[in-house]
């Protein structure tokens, strides 16, 4: 009798953890694609920032026509960054560099998204006058980039 109790228990347990375990594992399933969502899309801005340092550099040559491209495209990605961290991921063990205060603050933290966009235009735009124009908006995209990073990214 008490043996088969212990038997029952056991059952029973390993029904509940079995219930449990699974719920657990969606949500962090969920988490880390979110994450990963999110920091494809910093990586693909990334990507088209590249060669516009490289460029700032003298690494590469200087090349107006895709400095104005690749403008372009972080113009059309920057308002994309409020939806991808739309999903509060603060409590989770997925390693992230983004700062729970996003969450706190997703008014301010579009506003600098948008300030993004706006200066990505207007570096798109420069690209007509000549390389210090184009430059000096570059470094005002820069100053867009790091304003964010500064509040809500962790610092190395
Ligand atoms: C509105 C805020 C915000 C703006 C604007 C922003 N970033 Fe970020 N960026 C972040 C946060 C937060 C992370 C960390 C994400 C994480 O680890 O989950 C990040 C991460 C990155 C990463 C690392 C991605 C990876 O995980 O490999 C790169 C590259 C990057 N940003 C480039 C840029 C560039 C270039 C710009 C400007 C053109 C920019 N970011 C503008 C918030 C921002």
């Amino acid at each position: 009798m008490f043996r088969r109790s212990i038997v029952l228990l056991s059952i029973a347990a390993s029904a509940a953890s079995a219930a449990f375990v699974p719920a657990i594992a969606v949500a962090d399933e969920h988490i880390q694609r979110a994450v990963e969502t999110r920091q494809g899309l910093l990586k693909v801005v990334g990507f088209y920032m590249g060669p516009i340092v490289g460029m700032a550099r003298e690494q590469i040559p200087y090349d107006a026509d895709r400095i104005k491209a690749n403008a372009e495209r972080i113009a059309e990605l920057a308002p994309m960054i409020p939806d991808v961290f739309r999903s509060d991921t603060r409590g989770s063990d997925v390693p992230t560099e983004a700062l729970d205060k996003i969450w706190d603050n997703s008014a301010d933290f579009a506003d600098k998204a948008a300030t993004v966009a706006a200066r990505a235009a207007d570096l798109a735009a420069a690209t007509a006058n000549g390389k210090g124009a184009t430059m000096q908006a570059f470094g005002a995209m820069g100053g867009a980039c790091k304003a964010c990073h500064d509040d809500y990214r962790q610092q190395e």
